[in-house]
């Protein structure tokens, strides 16, 4: 029996986790001696790879000043630094911190109620969302993941019901037309759809939504959990439908996995409705770890080897390299591929057409870990090109039979 709890897994039947012993660049050493090339970078945050040497240093010298404060009436230089950066690549000029995806959604959703509530505004507190999203696992987040897909349809009833619409513009409207009046924001992950299948989706539907949430009075929040820094081959996904949400939320790649970190962003318009002279409009939310010391000084050494070391460079030749190693790619069970950035996907029939694939695959040296009906590659920038060759390879090999 274990005492540890696995996250995703039916622990009576869960195969025997593989034991890390260490880690360098992209590889996990795993006790039995197999090294394996992490294709999806730790759930996507590892993007320059473990045990940095530069993001390592980072942490120990701001370790040896102090690891934590609270950012209750404190501050640091760390966190000031930070929400300087960030709000100079985003354009958005607010930065609240928390220490995960999922509450950074849930600030940014307590955020776009109440903005509406410190207007004068009643009635909107509901979010319109798109079918196939993912948004973290706490209450909120869930509700605005997909309603059908994955495991939140077991807590109906005990979630918020929100409105659900597909990737279409005719749908918003008429959704914005009828009950506009109810929907506080409308929140989506720009362009890549992570969790919900890899579902990718154009700049067009984007720049359009931002057109009616303006229309109509609606904020727009961009989870760029997943898709920030890089992903989609652009720092942020909505660069690429060249439009500013209201409120942003990054987090997995901010501290480039070292430590648990998210940062919700909001524009001036939003930050100045909780200005006043009394605590009914200031926002009440302080998660005992936020703007955390050694998180921000690892968050600040990530975007400065990003910046010096010309990672868009980096991830445009990785997207070439998926896009000659999968795109076009036919084999029996899989029904298409698909790149996006530095995310490579193979999308088969069923889910029993990759059955037995992640075994396969650290049998030939390379960690994946499928779900639904997709076998992808988000791999750590740092990857090198005979590496991700091999990933592509091994991911096409299981449905070959070779
Ligand atoms: C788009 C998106 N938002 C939020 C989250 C939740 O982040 P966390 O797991 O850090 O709570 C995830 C996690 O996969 C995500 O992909």
């Amino acid at each position: 029996m274990s005492s540890l709890w696995f996250p995703y897994s039916q622990m009576q039947t869960m195969p025997p986790p593989l034991k890390v012993m260490a880690v360098k660049g992209v590889k996990l050493c795993l006790q039995d001696g197999r090294e394996l090339i992490d294709a999806i970078s730790s759930w996507w945050c590892v993007i320059h790879g473990y045990n940095h040497p530069k993001i390592n240093a980072a942490i120990k010298e701001q370790m040896e000043k102090f690891s934590h404060v609270m950012l209750g009436g404190l501050t640091h230089e760390p966190v000031e630094i930070l929400a300087k950066e960030l709000a100079e690549i985003t354009g958005l000029d607010h930065v609240f911190f928390a220490d995960s995806g999922s509450v950074g959604v849930e600030v940014a959703m307590k955020m776009a109620v109440q903005f509406w509530k410190n207007q004068g505004v009643k009635g909107k507190h509901k979010f319109a969302c798109l079918f196939k999203g993912y948004h973290g696992d706490t209450s909120g987040a869930m509700s605005i993941g997909d309603p059908e897909e994955g495991m939140h349809h077991l807590f109906k009833g005990y979630l918020p019901e929100q409105f659900f619409i597909e990737t279409s513009l005719q749908e918003m409207e008429k959704l914005f037309k009828e009950h506009s009046q109810k929907i506080a924001a409308f929140v989506c992950e720009p362009l890549l759809q992570g969790a919900g299948g890899f579902n990718f989706y154009l700049p067009e539907f984007l720049k359009g939504a931002r057109e009616l949430c303006d229309k109509y009075d609606v904020l727009l929040i961009a989870d760029e959990v997943a898709t920030g820094f890089g992903r989609t081959g652009t720092m942020f996904a909505c660069e690429q439908a060249n439009i500013k949400p209201d409120i942003m939320v990054l987090g997995k790649a901010l501290t480039a996995g070292y430590l648990g970190l998210s940062a919700t962003l909001a524009s001036s318009k939003i930050y100045n409705s909780f200005l006043g002279d009394t605590y009914e409009k200031a926002f009440m939310h302080g998660p005992t770890f936020m703007g955390n010391a050694l998180a921000c000084s690892a968050a600040l050494a990530s975007l400065k080897v990003f910046r010096e070391e010309n990672y868009l460079q980096k991830i445009a030749r990785i997207r070439e390299i998926l896009e000659e190693e999968l795109l076009g790619f036919e084999a029996k069970g899989v029904k298409e591929t698909r790149v996006l950035g530095a995310c490579g996907v193979i999308e088969t029939r069923t889910e029993e057409a990759h059955r037995g694939i992640q075994e396969f695959a650290a049998a030939r040296g390379v960690w994946l870990r499928p779900f639904l009906k997709v076998v992808y590659t988000m791999p750590p920038y740092i990857i090198s090109e005979e590496e991700l060759s091999k990933v592509c390879r091994v991911m096409k090999e299981y449905f070959t039979g070779l």
